[in-house]
Formats: structure tokens, C-alpha cells, sequence
């Protein structure tokens, strides 16, 4: 039985998920801990935090194993402390006004992702929506951990009273994705995009580098959390649980036969949203459907695809088959697309429980790379946000070469600054660009064998 009903069916009382998740059994060492957001512990408030000798120290201390600074970074850096006060800039007021919502500061819709949205009754009394999204809206409800997690607890003991375990690249991607992807939980369509919302994008190892870093990964960390996975790897989960929580809309209710349209946020954007003159970067080729046929949004599942072919060779063919499968079904109807859908996330819940157990080693770190690079030149990833992905899994996988394969830094420094600079702002995005900068990424990859 899946933990997550379990935990549904007894309550909080006994941390049920981490008896399974505590086992090092193949395939349960990923049962799902609840969300933040689901939860049954009452949310504390930033402020609860935010002391000096806690998390609003100035400076990090020396002494502790935690940098103790963490509310200071979050609150001048991190964007989430930002995320409240976007729903009254005037992009947030037009936004909400062009959907007919009155106030986006009070609508669910807009607060469930902007802020740490839990039910009232789990609000404490120092928390704030206005803090947007805050300590706990990644940590879990402090109500019973507070206390015990500065007084002796171990981290065991602290997960176990319903600290949430970012540490473990699972369970952070599928929280990250809620918001960064959207969900059944935090539902975004096209409605709200069409409103003037940005379309969402999400790199787990990027992202979770590119949010201002309150933790510190060193020795005593990976002791006290021994989940803990370097970069390349939480790269390839990143895309696999992005595959997953993307073939879980095809499969849930917002995918739905309705009208003449399905649900439009499923498709790349750029398969309609385009300018008619210039040439674009191999739009409608690869893959099995032709020009002019509006494809799903395929980056996760061919990045996926690439994790595959190259640390679950055997898995690879049937993924790919089925992914040609998905796109064939998109052309006919709601009830084949999903058919195929749910074979695809078949194939990604057998896989994940071993991509996240393998460690990689430096020539299969090359060989995806190489891969990523190939699939960009055959135009298999025909859209703007496949090539952004490109660069995603380029700079993730350099960067994991370099902190534990010994690369030197400016290895492949200089073909990363040109994708970088190729896919920086959609508006300006320069196929040539990206392709010519691929071909030196893989010659200079090919030399580090
Ligand atoms: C599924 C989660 C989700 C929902 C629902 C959602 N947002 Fe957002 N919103 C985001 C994320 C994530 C970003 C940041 C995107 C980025 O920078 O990559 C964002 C960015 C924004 C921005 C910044 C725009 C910009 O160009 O910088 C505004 C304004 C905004 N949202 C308003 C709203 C409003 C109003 C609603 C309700 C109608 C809403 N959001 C619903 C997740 C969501
Ligand atoms: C958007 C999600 C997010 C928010 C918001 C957030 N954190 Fe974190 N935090 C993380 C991630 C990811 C990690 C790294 C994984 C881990 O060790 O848990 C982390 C790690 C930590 C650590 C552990 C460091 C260690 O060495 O074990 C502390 C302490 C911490 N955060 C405190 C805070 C405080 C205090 C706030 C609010 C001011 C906050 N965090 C807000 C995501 C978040
Ligand atoms: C409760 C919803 C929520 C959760 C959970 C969440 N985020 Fe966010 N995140 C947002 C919103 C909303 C924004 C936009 C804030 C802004 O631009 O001011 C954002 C912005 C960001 C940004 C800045 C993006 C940019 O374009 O500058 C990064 C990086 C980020 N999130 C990483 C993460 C990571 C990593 C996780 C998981 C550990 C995570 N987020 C979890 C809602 C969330
Ligand atoms: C199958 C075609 C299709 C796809 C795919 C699609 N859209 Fe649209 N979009 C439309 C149509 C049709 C309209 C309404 C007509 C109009 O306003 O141009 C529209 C309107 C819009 C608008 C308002 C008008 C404008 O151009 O400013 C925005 C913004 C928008 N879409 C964003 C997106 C985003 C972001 C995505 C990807 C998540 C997306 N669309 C995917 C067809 C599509």
C-alpha cells in the first residue's frame, strides 16, 4: 500500500512513512512523506523562526552545524519571501483583473502558490500569508518539532514529527513541482497563462542552486543526512519526477475532453505562440508528429528518455516507444493520450527507485552529456523550453563533474556561457546559437574521456 494512504488512513501520531522510507528496500526508500502543505502540524509563522540566536542571525555562526542565518538570506535574496507581494505589483492586479478576480491577495487560486496556503485551523498564531512563501512552506509545520529540533532531536526524530525531508531529491522535487509545475493541488492552466501568468519552467539541480543557498553541504551535513545526493543525480531525478507529476495531469482531471480544446497548458507554447517569419530551430520535426501539429510539452519526458538510454539502457526503448506513442495518441483523442500516459508513468515508477540508488560515474556523466547535446542537434527537442532544459542538464552535469570527478573549471566553461547566452530570454532565443555552442560541448566532452 502506498504510504501516503497510510499515513491518510492513521493520522500523524505515528511517523508511519519513515518506518518504509527508513528501510533500504529498492523502491520503498522513496515512499512519500505528505506534503507542507497537506499537513496535519500546525504552521508556526516565519516570525517563529526568524530569532537571532535561531535563523535571523546576520552572519553565519562558526560553531553550529547549521548556518543560523538562513531568515536574513531568505528574507534579502530568496524570491520566495517575494512571492506574497507579486499578487499586489500591477502585473498581479492585471492579472487577476483579466480572469475577473477581484483581489489576487485573497483569491486561492493565486495564494496556494504565492504563499504557505494551509487551512486556517492549521495557522498559527504568529504566521502571516503575507510572508508569501515561507520557512514552512518547504520545512513542514514546525508545531511539533520546534521545541525538540534544538533540544537533542536527531534528524530522524525530527522527520518523524513531520519535518519535511528536502534533503532527499524525491521528496524535494515533487514539493518543488506543486508550485514551479502546477498539480491537481495547486492547479495553473492556460486561463491564467493566457491572463498574463509566465508559462512555469523547473530544473530541480538549478533551481535548487539558483534559490540563494541557506545550507551548507559539507561533511557533517551528508552525515546527519545521508539522502543526500550530488548534482548530476538530483539532476536526473529532477527530470524523472517531472515526467511523472506532468503524465499525472495528462492522467488526472485537468486534462479533460471538453470543447474543442484539451486543457492547452499540457502543449508547448511555442507549438502556438510564435512569431510567422523567422525561421525557427527544427519546430515539428522529430518525433512522430509533422508540422502543424500542436505537440505536448515534451522537455521532461526526452530528457527523461536521455537519463534512461544511458543508466537504464534496458528501460530506454520502451520509454522511447512510448513517448512516440503519447504523441501519435495527442492526434486522436483524450482517452488515447491518457492510455498512453499512463504507460509512460508505469515505466517512471519502476525506474525512479533505481536511478535514485545508482551513483554516477564520470564517463556515464560524459555520456549524457553527449546525448543531451545529440538530441538538441537532430532537433529532437523542437521547442524554446526543451532548449532550455538543454542548457539546464549542460551546466548541472558540468558542474557535478567538476565537484566530484576533478574537471577542471574551465573545461567546459566557455561552449556553457554560449548556450547560456543562446537560450537567456525567450524573445531572443537563437537556434543557430544553441546548436553551434552544442558542437563544442561535445567536442570538448569528448576530449575529457
Ligand atoms: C501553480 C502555482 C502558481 C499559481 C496557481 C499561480 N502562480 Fe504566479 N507564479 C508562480 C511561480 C512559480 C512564479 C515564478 C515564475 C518564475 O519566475 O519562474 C510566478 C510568478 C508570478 C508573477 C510574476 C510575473 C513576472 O513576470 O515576474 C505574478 C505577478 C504572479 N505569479 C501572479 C499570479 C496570480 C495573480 C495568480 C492567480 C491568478 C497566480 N500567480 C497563480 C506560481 C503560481
Ligand atoms: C523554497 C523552499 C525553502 C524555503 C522557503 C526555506 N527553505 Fe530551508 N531548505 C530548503 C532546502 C531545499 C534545503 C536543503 C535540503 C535540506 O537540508 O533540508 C534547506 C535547508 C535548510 C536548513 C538545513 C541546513 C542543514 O545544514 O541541515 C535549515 C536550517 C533551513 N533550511 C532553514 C530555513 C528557514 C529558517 C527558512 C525560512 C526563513 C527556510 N529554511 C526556508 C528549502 C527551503
Ligand atoms: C508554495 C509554492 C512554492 C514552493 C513549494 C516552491 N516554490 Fe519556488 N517559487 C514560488 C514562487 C511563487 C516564486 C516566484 C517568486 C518571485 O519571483 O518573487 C518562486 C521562485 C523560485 C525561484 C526564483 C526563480 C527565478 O526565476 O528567479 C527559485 C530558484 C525557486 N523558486 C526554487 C524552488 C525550489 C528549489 C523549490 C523546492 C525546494 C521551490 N522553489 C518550492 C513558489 C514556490
Ligand atoms: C494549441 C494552441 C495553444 C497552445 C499550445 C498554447 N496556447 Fe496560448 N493561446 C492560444 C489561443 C487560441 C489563445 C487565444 C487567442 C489569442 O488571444 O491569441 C491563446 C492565448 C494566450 C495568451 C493571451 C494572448 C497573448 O498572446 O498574449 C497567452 C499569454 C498565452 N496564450 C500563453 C500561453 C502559454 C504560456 C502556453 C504554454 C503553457 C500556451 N499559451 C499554449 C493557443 C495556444
Amino acid at each position: 500500500m502506498h504510504a501516503r494512504s497510510l499515513y491518510r488512513q492513521f493520522g500523524p501520531t505515528v511517523g508511519l512513512w519513515m518506518m518504509l522510507a527508513g528501510s533500504s528496500i529498492a523502491g520503498m526508500a522513496h515512499a512519500a512523506p505528505p506534503m507542507p502543505f497537506e499537513d496535519r502540524y500546525q504552521h508556526v509563522g516565519v516570525a517563529t523562526c526568524a530569532g537571532s540566536n535561531c535563523h535571523g542571525s546576520q552572519r553565519p555562526f562558526d560553531d553550529s552545524p547549521v548556518l543560523q542565518n538562513e531568515y536574513f538570506l531568505w528574507q534579502r535574496d530568496d524570491a520566495h519571501s517575494n512571492a506574497y507581494k507579486l499578487l499586489l505589483t500591477a502585473d498581479g492586479k492585471r492579472i487577476a483583473a483579466n480572469l475577473g478576480i477581484e483581489d489576487a491577495a485573497a483569491a486561492p487560486e493565486c495564494l496556494t502558490c504565492h504563499t504557505d496556503y494551509v487551512p486556517a485551523n492549521l495557522r498559527g498564531r504568529r504566521y502571516s500569508m503575507a510572508e508569501g512563501v515561507g520557512c514552512e512552506a518547504c520545512h513542514g509545520g514546525a508545531q511539533e518539532w520546534l521545541g525538540p529540533h534544538v533540544s537533542g532531536n536527531t534528524h530522524a526524530q525530527n522527520l518523524a514529527q513531520g519535518l519535511y525531508p528536502l534533503e532527499d531529491p524525491v521528496a524535494r522535487a515533487r514539493l518543488c513541482l506543486h508550485c514551479h509545475m502546477g498539480t491537481k493541488d495547486k492547479p495553473i492552466d492556460h486561463r491564467i497563462m493566457g491572463a498574463g501568468h509566465p508559462p512555469l519552467e523547473f530544473e530541480l539541480d538549478t533551481f535548487t542552486n539558483i534559490q540563494p543557498a541557506h545550507f551548507r553541504v559539507d561533511a557533517d551535513y551528508k552525515q546527519r543526512k545521508p539522502a543526500y545526493a550530488p548534482g548530476a543525480k538530483v539532476w536526473a531525478i529532477g527530470q524523472l519526477v517531472a515526467a511523472e507529476t506532468f503524465l499525472d495531469g495528462l492522467l488526472g482531471e485537468r486534462f479533460s475532453d471538453r470543447g474543442m480544446f484539451p486543457e492547452l497548458v499540457f502543449f508547448d507554447c511555442n507549438a502556438c505562440h510564435h512569431a510567422m517569419r523567422a525561421p525557427r530551430w527544427s519546430a515539428g520535426t522529430g518525433g512522430p508528429l509533422g508540422p502543424g501539429e500542436p505537440r505536448l510539452a515534451d522537455a521532461y519526458l526526452v530528457m527523461t528518455g536521455i537519463v534512461l538510454e544511458t543508466l537504464l539502457p534496458p528501460v530506454a526503448a520502451r520509454w522511447n516507444a512510448a513517448l512516440g506513442e503519447l504523441h501519435r495518441a495527442s492526434m486522436q483523442s483524450v482517452a488515447k493520450t491518457r492510455e498512453a500516459a499512463k504507460t509512460l508513468r508505469d515505466i517512471a515508477t519502476q525506474a525512479l527507485p533505481q536511478i535514485a540508488q545508482l551513483s554516477l560515474s564520470k564517463a556515464q556523466a560524459l555520456d549524457l552529456i553527449d546525448r543531451v547535446a545529440a538530441a538538441g542537434l537532430q532537433g529532437k527537442a523542437g521547442d524554446y523550453t526543451t532548449a532550455k532544459q538543454i542548457y539546464y542538464a549542460s551546466d548541472a552535469l558540468f558542474y557535478y563533474l567538476r565537484q566530484e570527478h576533478g574537471v577542471p573549471a574551465t573545461a567546459l566553461q566557455a561552449p556553457i556561457d554560449e548556450l547560456f547566452a543562446a537560450v537567456d530570454a525567450s524573445q531572443s532565443y537563437n537556434p543557430d546559437a544553441l546548436r553551434a555552442a552544442l558542437r563544442k560541448l561535445r567536442a570538448g566532452a569528448q576530449s575529457l574521456r
